[in-house]
C-alpha cells in the first residue's frame, strides 16, 4: 500500500539568477543566467514524496494568477492531489528570489498568497489529515496555521513532522506535539535560544532530527547522538536539499522503517537531489534512491 503524506505548506515560483558572485550592497553586476522553477518548501516536500512513490496531498495557497496557475498544473503533472490547492484573490503567488552564486544561494521568500492559509481553512481540511499516515509541516505559511495543524493531527493520532525552516517561534505545546522536528544547525539554534527550550530539547532528544548538509544527519538514541552520514556527490545545486530529506523522511518512516535506515533513505535522497540544478530537479525515484543506497557510498 502506498504511503498517504499530506502536506501543509506554502507553493513558490523561484526565481533563480545564477551569477559568479553575490553583489556588494549598493553594487550591480552582470549575471549569467535567470530561470523561474517550482519550489517552496510545501510544494518542494510534496513532489519529494510523491517521486518516491507516496500518495500525495497538499494543502497550500496559490494567486489567482498566472504563476499559481502554472504551479497548480505542474504540482499536478507530479501526481500530486491539488483539491485542497486553493487559489485566492488577497494575495499574489509566493516567489522565491534565489541568487547563486560563489557554490552557494541566499533566498529572499515573498510569501503572498502562503499567508493566506488560515487556521479556519485547516480545519476544513480536518477529514484529510485525519487520513494520512505522515503530516509534514514547514514554516512559510502562518504560525498558527501551522500550530493547528499539528494540533488536528495529533488529534486523530497522526504522525507529524516539522521542519522548522525558516526559523519561526513555535510554542512549546506544538513542539512537545510533533513527533520529529528537523531543523538544520541555524534553525537548531535560532529555536534553542530560550532556557525553557534548552531544557524542552534535553528532555525530548528522540524527536529530533538535525540536518548538517553533505555530513548527513544526526538523531539521538538512548540520549547519544548518532550521525548518520550523508553520500558523497558532485554538488551543482543545493535548493531544496532539505525539502528533498524531509519528503524522504516522511514517505520511509510511514512504510515502517527505523528512525536510521529512514534517515539514511533521506540522505540518499538529498544527495541525487542536489546533483541538478533547481529544487525539484533531481529530486529522485525510489529505484535511484535503493541503488545509491546499495552502493552505500557514504561520505
Ligand atoms: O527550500 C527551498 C525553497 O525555499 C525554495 O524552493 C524557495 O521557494 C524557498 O521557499
Ligand atoms: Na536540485
Amino acid at each position: 500500500k502506498k504511503p498517504k503524506i499530506t502536506v501543509v505548506g506554502s507553493i513558490n515560483m523561484d526565481l533563480v539568477v545564477s551569477t559568479s558572485a553575490f553583489p556588494h550592497k549598493g553594487e550591480t553586476i552582470m549575471g549569467d543566467s535567470f530561470s523561474t522553477i517550482p519550489g517552496g518548501k510545501g510544494a518542494n516536500q510534496a513532489v519529494a514524496a510523491a517521486r518516491l512513490g507516496a500518495d500525495v496531498t497538499l494543502i497550500g495557497c496559490v494567486g489567482d494568477d498566472t504563476f499559481g496557475r502554472e504551479l497548480i498544473h505542474h504540482l499536478q503533472s507530479c501526481g500530486i492531489n491539488t483539491a485542497n490547492v486553493k487559489p485566492v484573490t488577497d494575495g499574489s503567488t509566493g516567489v522565491a528570489s534565489i541568487t547563486i552564486a560563489e557554490k552557494d544561494n541566499s533566498i529572499i521568500v515573498v510569501p503572498g498568497a502562503n499567508h493566506r492559509l488560515t487556521p479556519d481553512m485547516i480545519e476544513e481540511y480536518e477529514s484529510v489529515i485525519a487520513e494520512s499516515d505522515t503530516v509534514l509541516l514547514q514554516l512559510e505559511i502562518p504560525v498558527e496555521s501551522v500550530e493547528k495543524t499539528v494540533e488536528l493531527s495529533k488529534k486523530h493520532g497522526i504522525r507529524v513532522i516539522m521542519n522548522p525552516a525558516p526559523f519561526q517561534n513555535l510554542s512549546l505545546k506544538t513542539l512537545e506535539l510533533v513527533d520529529y522536528i528537523t531543523p538544520n544547525e541555524h534553525e537548531l539554534a535560532s529555536l534553542l535560544t530560550s532556557e525553557e527550550k534548552k531544557e524542552f530539547f534535553d528532555h525530548h532528544k528522540d524527536k529530533w532530527i538535525v540536518t548538517k548538509g553533505k555530513q548527513g544527519v544526526s538523531f539521538y538514541e538512548d540520549d547519544e547522538e548518532k550521525l548518520v552520514p550523508g553520500f558523497r556527490v558532485e554538488v551543482k545545486d543545493t535548493t531544496g536539499a532539505g525539502d528533498t530529506f524531509n519528503g524522504a523522511l516522511a514517505v520511509a518512516l510511514s512504510k515502517g522503517e527505523s528512525l536510521y535506515e529512514a534517515c539514511r533513505y533521506g540522505n540518499a535522497a538529498a544527495a541525487l537531489s542536489v546533483t541538478k540544478f533547481g529544487a525539484q530537479s533531481g529530486m529522485p525515484g525510489h529505484e535511484e534512491v535503493a541503488s545509491l543506497l546499495q552502493k552505500g557510498d557514504s561520505a
